[in-house]
């Protein structure tokens, strides 16, 4: 019995299908649009027991049992060089079938990138049993001609009798080996490539992602690679596939002038070495299900299929190897301005009037809010560019859209991966979206031909295609189509891991059903967990934790009570499915390697791996870039939905270069103050990934928030390049407004956050036009300071913004370091009163009070910052008049950049670039470009870090004397005002001077 027909019949078992009362069809349907109707059994979603191959102590050692491979007729190149490699002796077959020809090609592609690519030698499309990566998906650039000079890498290989071909991989300048193989074997199968690679104790690895995981990634962790739709375990796979990582070398610098490796962790606090580092990255470009092994002294490499395809980037340093990586896989997509504006959205807003009424609040309590999202609640049942006709109505829809316009508010509403298949004994339930992807062949099918029909939120639903051109035609159509009902602003992509709530093609023969109820409860439905608060909750609010807690508790015993039953004798050991290899073939459901899958089995709660494309290619191969290819449709969509305006997308499941067309979110966090803490180490890595839009669900999403949590958060946030609270449905609200402390503290960090938009809206240019990070690790500003490799606790906005934000519950202060100020390189003022910080009086860390409604926030010296003020909305915000701040740093200079366009033109006709560079006594202002748009007064220009009032307080521009200004001895700052007349009341209209 194949897959398909066994979960069919187990649908066919009455007793296992659980009719959902009426009582929860009334519960759910202030959300939803269903009628009582077949609820798809819990065991649909079950596939076999597995044992994780890292937990099995049974399980085979590919390096003790597979023979290696020998290279043979190598021909060397000016830009690299080829080999044949063959297997060196029989075949060992652990996971798969050892393939026994391979070809090696080594490029060195430009002075700084190295490719290596080994892949079978036949590839024969009649007998395909392996995959390799097409470049129409992944990109895989070769040579740069011209680019090449002489390399800062140098490939190496040996055959060594005991374990065969092996390479190292070494930065010429510093002699230093970057990967090295050597010694241990190659073992290369249909499914399954081994690839050990030797570290250095204590190694320093970044990236690597999705996880939720401190940034520093450590010597004993296993990173799955293996899109799946879960609400954010720590160290698990999750969302996104990143198979990238930044290697970052410190070494002590001895008297002699040699330099030594650091090989153990470095105390901040006493301490007094010099310290050097570099950098390189590794980018393993395999969209397989895939496992990396950080290990104490090496760190291994294990695919599913594919081919080794790697990428070496030399750096040295962090921001030259994420330069030379997004050179690769593709820089951010330009950020529309009103993209960080504040975005407020939960799962739950159950009609237009509910929808606007958020709106209308944050209005009435002063909060700016640019985006109001509605989740999958506006859906005509659960379905894809069908609004539900009385809740969400279209006429209702445009006029309210029309008003958010009008007041430069804008609209985004999710979009699901999955499409309803509607139910064909019911003409009603006909849906054209449905019928036109299948009739244009766009929807992915089963290895038969038919439909593969899994089972998403609307019931059973068909997945796109992205393979085919067709399905994305389609999906445009569908973008475009809907969007004239409804002209939606972006688009939020969901459940594209791609998501699916029940193993195999569990739909098949069974639409009749449809729409059916997912095959768990809901959010608050009766019978469903009651929610949990964030830690301390009970020390800040008693009386509603106690009441809270007995609820709960009788919730427990009602679970028990029903449960009962199904309990019984647990003391059988477990009994698991292992495959081996056939020769010749796969099993792609099962295969013999057994990756740490979160969800166990991989055809649990996604898309089987043997649905297949129209064009053959199974699910297996290319399960990893569906989050990806919806994204880059949806882009083309939305592109052809607003001709001219660029995209805003935000999305789930990304792949390395997703950030060239979306931004992404976190995903579905927890109401925890520790999730708080992982929102920081998750941003930097998506820095490193090129994805900088990036910011977490706000509050957080499943469970309760509370005020304290929601004050911290909505401060925190503030400082992410995507700003969003996000609440799942049932819970308690939690928009800024709920909370009087929270609405103050969060007018107080968004304050900071308009005053810096501009400054931000630079830095996402730069981030498109060159591939500089957004979101910086503390380590990233200072490469030579050791004690900062796994620092994660606080970060930098761009160069010159220090954040320190509180986050554990009931503290008053916050522990941080302001580094470079101890050693004297560097100096930091405090944003609020712009005084200059104090060195510490012991060690580098500073205690910093930090009561509930501020977060500590620095400027780093050297900056000049360009600001404007808080609005309602950043259209409002851009027709403030601006302020500028100098912030000298310990040399007394200073220097900033500006780069202005409309915000919104996906070729933007005319744009700016405005230099600002200080010293003793003079700014000097440099425009280029035409762009006139935020030609606005200047207000006044304040001047930090000043020790002593000015000899003179004349204040010229360009010669002519202007204003008038005040120093301020207790915070040493100089004050410019009554500026707004200078420069013809256009600060960015041409070149200027003030001494
Ligand atoms: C790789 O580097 C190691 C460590 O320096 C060295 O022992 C080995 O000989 C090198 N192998 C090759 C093939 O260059
Ligand atoms: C592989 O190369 C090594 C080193 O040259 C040699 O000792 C060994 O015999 C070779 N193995 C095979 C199967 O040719």
């Amino acid at each position: 019995m194949n897959l398909v027909t066994f979960l069919t019949s187990l649908l066919a078992v009455p007793c296992l299908a659980v009719p959902q009362t009426s009582t929860a069809a009334s519960r759910a349907s202030t959300t939803t649009s269903f009628a009582a109707q077949f609820t798809v059994p819990a065991s649909a979603d079950e596939g076999a027991t597995l044992l994780p191959n890292i937990y099995d102590p049974t399980a085979a050692d590919a390096q003790a049992e597979c023979p290696g491979y020998n290279a043979t007729g190598v021909k060397t190149s000016s830009t690299g060089l080829t080999a044949h490699l063959t297997l060196a002796g029989s075949a060992c077959n652990v996971y798969g079938t050892d393939i026994h020809d391979l070809d090696l090609t080594v490029e060195y592609q430009t002075d700084k990138r190295l490719h290596v690519n080994i892949r079978p030698s036949h590839v024969s499309s009649q007998n395909q049993s392996w995959y390799l990566l097409s470049t129409d998906y992944v990109p895989a650039p070769s040579q740069e001609d011209g680019k090449m000079t002489t390399s800062d890498l140098t490939f190496s290989w040996a055959n060594t009798a005991s374990t065969g071909f092996g390479f190292n991989v070494t930065r010429n300048s510093t002699g230093d080996v970057l990967f090295s193989t050597t010694g241990t074997k190659l073992v290369f199968e249909n499914q399954f490539i081994e690839l050990v690679t030797h570290q250095e104790e204590n190694y320093n690895l970044y990236g690597l992602g999705e996880v939720i995981h401190g940034l520093r990634l450590g010597n004993n962790l296993t990173r799955t690679i293996y899109a799946a739709d879960v609400g954010d375990p720590i160290d698990m796979n999750i969302y996104g596939s990143h198979p990238f990582y930044l290697q970052t070398k410190y070494f002590e610098m001895g008297n002699d002038n040699r330099t030594t490796l650091v090989t153990q962790p470095v105390d901040s606090n006493n301490d007094t070495a010099n310290y050097t580092s570099s950098n390189h990255g590794v980018y393993f470009r395999n969209a397989h299900g895939m496992e990396v092994l950080l290990r104490s002294d090496n760190v291994t490499w294990r695919t599913l299929g594919g081919s080794i395809d790697l990428y070496f980037f030399s750096g040295p340093t962090q921001p030259d190897v994420t330069h030379q990586y997004l050179d690769v896989i593709g820089q951010p997509v330009l950020q529309n301005y009103w993209g960080f504006g504040f975005h407020q959205c939960r799962w739950g807003y159950e009609n237009w009037t509910v929808t606007e009424g958020v709106v209308d609040n944050y209005a009435k309590f002063g909060i700016p809010l640019e985006t109001i999202w509605n989740d999958i609640d506006y859906m005509f049942q659960y379905r894809d560019f069908d609004n539900d006709p009385v809740r969400f109505n279209y006429t209702d829809g445009k006029a309210f859209l029309q008003r958010l316009h009008d007041r430069g508010q804008h609209y985004v509403p999710i979009i699901d991966s999955a499409i309803y298949a509607p139910n064909p004994d019911n003409q009603s339930d006909a849906y054209p979206t449905f019928n036109d992807g299948n009739d244009t062949n766009s929807f992915i099918l089963n290895p038969d031909g038919s439909l593969y029909i899994g089972s998403v939120w609307p019931g059973y639903t068909v997945f796109p295609d992205w393979l085919t051109s067709s399905a994305q035609a389609w999906w445009k159509n569908q973008l475009v189509t809907w969007h004239q009902k409804i002209p939606i602003d972006g688009a939020w992509i969901d459940m594209s891991e791609v998501s699916s709530f029940c193993v195999g093609s569990c739909g098949t023969g069974n639409l009749s059903l449809n729409p059916v109820h997912p095959p768990f409860k809901l959010p608050g439905e009766p019978g469903n967990i009651i929610y949990d608060y964030p830690e301390g909750f009970n020390l800040t609010n008693a009386t509603q934790a106690a009441s809270a807690a007995s609820a709960s508790q009788s919730q427990a015993d009602a679970t028990v009570t029903a449960s009962s039953t199904t309990v019984s004798g647990s003391s059988s050991s477990t009994s698991y499915l292992r495959t081996t290899p056939t020769a010749g073939s796969r099993n792609v459901n099962h295969p013999p390697y057994v990756i740490n899958n979160v969800q166990g089995d991989l055809a649990v709660h996604a898309v089987s791996p043997n649905a297949t494309h129209h064009n053959g290619v199974e699910e297996y191969d290319v399960h990893n870039l569906f989050g990806h290819q919806i994204l880059r449709a949806t882009y083309a969509g939305l592109l052809a939905a607003r001709p001219g305006k660029r995209p805003f997308i935000i999305g789930r499941s990304t792949f390395a270069g997703s950030g060239a067309v979306a931004g992404h979110w976190g995903g579905d966090n927890m109401s925890k103050f520790y999730y708080m803490y992982f929102s920081i180490p998750q941003a930097l890595s998506f820095s490193l990934f090129g994805i900088p839009m990036f910011g977490v669900d706000t509050c957080g999403f499943n469970g309760n928030s509370d005020e304290e949590l929601c004050n911290r958060w909505m401060q925190l946030s503030a400082f992410f390049p995507f700003y969003r609270n996000h609440n799942t449905l049932s819970a308690n609200p939690q928009e800024a407004y709920v909370w009087a402390s929270v609405a103050d503290a969060t007018r107080a960090a968004m304050a900071v956050r308009f005053q810096l938009l501009p400054y931000l809206y630079t830095l996402f240019y730069n981030a498109h036009a060159r591939g500089d990070t957004v979101m910086r690790a503390m380590a990233w500003e200072f490469p030579d300071d050791p004690s900062l490799a796994d620092a994660d606790r606080q970060f930098f906005l761009g160069p010159s913004i220090l954040v320190t934000p509180v986050l554990t519950q009931g503290a008053t202060t916050v522990d941080g370091v302001f580094p470079g100020l101890v050693e004297g390189t560097d100096v930091y003022y405090d944003w609020y009163n712009k005084t200059p910080v104090s060195k510490p009086t012991a060690g580098k860390n500073t205690t910093i009070d930090a009561p509930l409604g501020h977060i500590p926030v620095y400027i780093r010296g050297g900056a000049v910052l360009a600001t404007q003020q808080m609005a309602m909305t950043t259209r409002d915000a851009r027709n403030t008049s601006w302020s500028i701040v100098v912030a000298p740093g310990v040399d007394g200079t200073a220097a900033g950049q500006l780069y202005l366009d409309d915000g919104e033109s996906q070729d933007p006709n005319s744009t700016k670039t405005v230099d600002l560079t200080a010293r003793m006594g003079s700014l000097n202002v440099t425009v280029t470009g035409d762009y006139s748009g935020l030609d606005l007064p200047l207000a006044n220009i304040t001047i930090l870090g000043v020790q002593s009032a000015p000899p003179s307080n004349v204040v010229k521009i360009n010669g002519e004397t202007v204003g008038n200004s005040t120093y301020d001895s207790d915070t040493k700052t100089l004050f410019i005002g009554g500026l707004e007349r200078s420069l013809g009341g256009k600060v960015w209209a041409g070149n200027w001077t003030l001494s």
